[in-house]
């Protein structure tokens, strides 16, 4: 495994958004199944339709956006979702590429799909998401018997491919986010204009484009009308968002409005060189705005920080956590970190510890540099500064237990304490629901309130990943 997290409750989600690219996205034109019946429920039974399909999500939100997308084109016309790859006519395996690994677990899948297809079980298999837009895809595609494949920015294509009229392609990202849900994302900008030396996300979901002020809000209003309590406004670098319509509207006035519309609101991922201090300092004054920071390091030592282009030195991030501390002393801090970028010495290392312990991380995710290629630090990797395999490791488990430590010295000093918990995921035959804290903490909690409702509890007990309430008091609201 070349990279893990610190946090527990994730199965195919990796950690961060990674953005989508800027043109040719589309909004879906309303459309009914090609045999001219109404469109199918999206709470169709496998029973009730006659076609069946398996989406399979693979890396960040942004995947998980995409496939809610895609999700809706494939239930428009007319099949009903299953879980199983074995009871679908069509699989759609929604990649990410930003490590090695990814693409070995997605083999995994396109092997075993192939041997189902050859059995006749499944009929079509689709390959869309990061890996589709990458050049190794083709090559996948001829393995596999792959029917189609699709890039980032050209998603819509699967409307066509599952039989709906066609869809009507715009050139701003205006990503509608899922209706009635609870939860939604929002996308607000695609693409990345960093080139971090070791990212492969520039080169598949392109440059930066950011979705116009008034056309985000006019969405957030709409699913808000339509039951969505927690908005998450999404981008692979969401603080760098600017108006595209001239307004002279930063990332700042936007978070500000929208926390005016919604009743809950998150926003990732978010770059340290683009994060204002008066967006720090409005996650604590809005109580709509929950109190939690994602804010990726990748490396404490200033010279990894200059090698791996990202702009900024280790002193200047720790300002921008001691503004976030400050104004939001509850509040949860959330980072990556990359260990055996090429070049990274013992010293480097040390001062990624260092910093660690300077900013009492609540979580992390922590990856062992993996080389893509395409990009700069692939190059690195095969020259001499190349970290060994088992320097990695070491050095990685080092800032995972770190982390670890600190993260469980800091929800232990939340036991005790009455908070009010937001329901995320609904017990369904567990013993506790999944719900998260207004100070971003994960919490385990025994209630049978459905997800979006919020519940009232003691903190009885905290491990490292999450905590643990009692019985709630009171009646969910
Ligand atoms: N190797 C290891 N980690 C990587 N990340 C991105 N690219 C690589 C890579 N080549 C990590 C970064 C980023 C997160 C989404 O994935 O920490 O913030
Ligand atoms: Fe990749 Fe860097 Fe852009 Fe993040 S900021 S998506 S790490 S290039």
């Amino acid at each position: 495994m070349s990279s893990t997290t610190t946090n527990t409750a994730r199965n195919d989600v990796a950690p961060i958004p990674l953005i989508e690219k800027p043109s040719r996205t589309h909004t879906p034109v309303p459309a009914g199944p090609p045999d001219g019946s109404t469109a199918a429920s999206h709470a169709a039974s496998p029973g009730g339709a006659s076609k069946t399909a398996c989406i399979r999500t693979f890396g960040c939100q942004m995947n998980v956006h995409d496939s809610d997308r895609m999700r809706r084109m494939i239930l428009d016309a007319g099949y009903a979702e299953v879980g199983a790859y074995e009871d679908a006519d069509l699989v759609v395996l929604n990649t990410c590429y930003v490590r090695e690994n990814a693409v070995d677990r997605v083999r995994g899948h396109l092997g075993e799909l192939n041997r189902l297809k050859r059995e006749g079980q499944v009929k079509k298999i689709a390959l869309t998401g990061c890996i589709g837009a990458a050049e190794e895809s083709r090559q996948l595609k001829r393995q596999y018997n792959i029917d189609l494949v699709l890039g980032t920015h050209n998603t819509y294509e699967l409307a066509e491919f599952v039989g709906l009229p066609g869809m009507e392609e715009t050139h701003t990202p205006e990503l509608p986010g899922t209706e009635g849900e609870h939860a939604a994302f929002v996308t607000i900008m695609t693409g990345c204009n960093y080139q971090c030396s070791y990212c492969v996300v520039p080169s598949v979901r392109g440059r930066m484009a950011c979705r116009p002020m008034e056309n985000v809000l006019e969405e957030v209003r709409r699913l808000v009308g339509s039951g969505t309590r927690y908005v998450t406004l999404l981008g692979q670098t969401v603080d760098a968002w600017r108006d595209p319509e001239g307004s002279g509207k930063r990332f700042y006035n936007l978070l500000e409005r929208v926390a005016e519309e919604a009743a809950r609101v998150w926003f990732t991922t978010s770059h340290p060189s683009n994060m204002e201090d008066r967006t720090l300092k409005l996650i604590g004054e809005r109580d709509t705005i929950v109190g939690k920071l994602h804010l990726p390091v990748q490396s404490g030592s200033d010279r990894m920080l200059k090698a791996m282009h990202r702009g900024y030195k280790s002193d200047r991030y720790r300002r921008k956590i001691e503004v976030f501390r400050e104004a939001v002393p509850e509040g949860t801090l959330s980072t990556d970190i990359i260990v055996g970028h090429p070049g990274e010495t013992e010293k480097d290392h040390e001062e990624t510890l260092r910093l660690v312990e300077d900013c009492s991380f609540d979580s992390a995710y922590v990856f062992k540099f993996s080389p893509r290629s395409g990009t700069e630090a692939a190059g690195l990797a095969k020259l001499p500064g190349a970290v060994p395999e088992g320097v990695a490791q070491r050095r990685f488990l080092e800032v995972l237990r770190a982390i670890e430590h600190n993260a469980f010295q800091r929800n232990r000093r939340k036991i005790g304490s009455a908070e009010e918990i937001y329901v995320r995921h609904a017990k369904n035959g567990k013993a506790r629901a999944i719900g998260e804290t207004w100070s971003g903490h994960a919490v385990h909690v025994p209630t049978n309130a459905e997800p979006g409702r919020y519940v009232t509890a003691k903190i009885e007990d905290a491990g490292p990943h999450v905590l643990y309430a009692g019985e709630p008091v009171g009646q969910p609201r």
